[in-house]
């Protein structure tokens, strides 16, 4: 039986569903199930969700967490997460507690410039090019009227257009590189609007446009977050030994690669739990902070660390566009409860808050790592989440975690010491 469909996109959901099932799976029936399962008894909710992609055909679930405790610029906040990994949202809310009794986190947004370009080849003499960029730039301008108008009225718009030869880099390659401040919209529709109007206005028969698109590397969309204290409030024994430690951890990330990849890949498990809370794109971002990582030509971490006259500083920075309003932010109703329990920031405000949700996350990883090591942490979430599978009862649970707290965990170990227990 072919594998291939035409008119897939007209089918109705049930039909998309049906089809899905009976061509790559065995046991229909279990499978339907399983998918109608997930399926919002609430026939609104469930049409408002399947109208944020096409070809929907079931819902995919994510837990919602809350990690308490932040305390941002001496507010204080509980951070909304979503994440499929265990111990990232434990991590959060005790690394927010530890610092909101050492100053709290500071948090500074450095810049909030986006980026839009044109790409377009020219065939001739770049002062030519050059000097019809110039008589064409207010047209340019004028080109976006309608679409910057409530923009502007809001604080933001186009700040500035610029020719921008690429020819070193490619034959024949320019760009318009058009900087944009979009206040609370991540404003990619705006910006890619704009990029498409100016294009219009500029192409002319020796002008050949390629494309126009927003940048997702933002450098210039930059937050810093930062926590300090005195070394000896950092640790109990030996504060200096592992702060020293801890800061080495940092050093190395920034020496080395392999190293910064997962280093920063741990404060993006902090970062995109909350960009998607709050409705916003993880990939934009993902590809921007790794982008920012990497600005200097050699891989690096995100963060860093000092230790200067006894005194303990922790610090991130990083690119991060993001909404408030627009998108998502307003039409998932769990995005917008994230956003009320963040008591609705601006943009800027939540920049800060994400920014600290990354650094937080790279503090509890690497006070991990430097001194009882990751497996510690996740092994006990590791079993309780084997225990939950084997259905075992309140007693049977105390005993198992009794008996593997000082014993290597593993599903195979986990199971063997239940099936022994229920034998005995
Ligand atoms: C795991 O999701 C994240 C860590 O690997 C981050 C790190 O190594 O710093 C623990």
């Amino acid at each position: 039986m072919t594998k291939t469909v035409s008119g897939f996109s007209k089918f109705t959901k049930e039909e998309k569903l049906n089809w899905v099932v009976k061509t790559f799976f065995n046991n229909e029936k279990n499978t339907k199930e399983i998918l109608h399962q997930y399926w919002n008894s609430n026939k609104v909710l469930q049409d408002l969700h399947d109208d944020f992609i096409e070809n929907t055909i079931s819902n995919f679930y994510l837990p919602l967490g809350v990690a308490p405790n932040f305390v941002i610029n001496g507010k204080e906040f509980a951070i909304p997460m979503v994440i499929e990994e265990s111990s990232v949202v434990a991590a959060a809310s005790l690394v927010a507690k530890f610092w909101s009794t050492r100053g709290g986190f500071k948090a500074e947004v450095l810049s909030t410039t986006k980026i839009g370009q044109v790409h377009f080849m020219h065939n001739g003499a770049f002062n030519d090019l050059e000097a019809y960029f110039v008589s064409k730039k207010e047209d340019l301008l004028s080109a976006t009227e309608s679409i910057t108008k409530n923009m502007r009225k809001r604080g933001g718009g186009i700040l500035d257009i610029e020719l921008r030869d690429r020819t070193s880099e490619l034959e024949n390659y320019y760009q318009l590189h058009v900087t944009f401040e979009t206040v609370d919209s991540m404003g990619a529709n705006f910006i890619n609007s704009c990029l498409e109007a100016i294009a219009e206005e500029f192409e002319k028969d020796d002008i050949q446009i390629v494309m126009s698109i927003l940048s997702n590397y933002v450098p210039e969309c930059l937050v810093r977050a930062e926590v300090s204290c005195p070394v000896d409030r950092l640790y109990g024994e030996n504060a200096e030994f592992l702060a020293q430690k801890f800061k080495q951890a940092v050093d190395i990330a920034n020496a080395e690669p392999h190293r910064a990849v997962t280093h920063n890949k741990g404060i993006m498990n902090g970062i995109d739990a909350v960009v998607i809370a709050t409705g916003n794109d993880f990939r934009a971002i993902e590809s921007g902070a790794h982008a920012y990582a990497a600005r200097s030509g050699r891989y690096k971490s995100l963060s860093n660390c000092e230790i200067k006259n006894g005194v303990f500083k922790f610090w991130i920075e990083i690119p991060l566009a993001l909404g408030t309003v627009g998108g998502l932010t307003s039409i998932h109703p769990l995005s917008k409860f994230s956003l009320d329990l963040l008591q609705n920031p601006s943009a800027k405000e939540l920049m800060e808050i994400i920014a600290v949700a990354g650094l937080a996350q790279n503090f509890a990883a690497l006070r991990a790592l430097t001194t009882t090591g990751i497996q510690h942490g996740h092994m006990k979430m590791h079993l309780s989440n084997i225990i939950k599978q084997l259905d075992a009862t309140e007693e049977e649970k105390t005993y198992l975690l009794n008996y593997f707290a000082n014993k290597q965990v593993s599903h195979s170990a986990v199971v063997e010491a239940y099936n022994n227990l229920k034998n005995k």
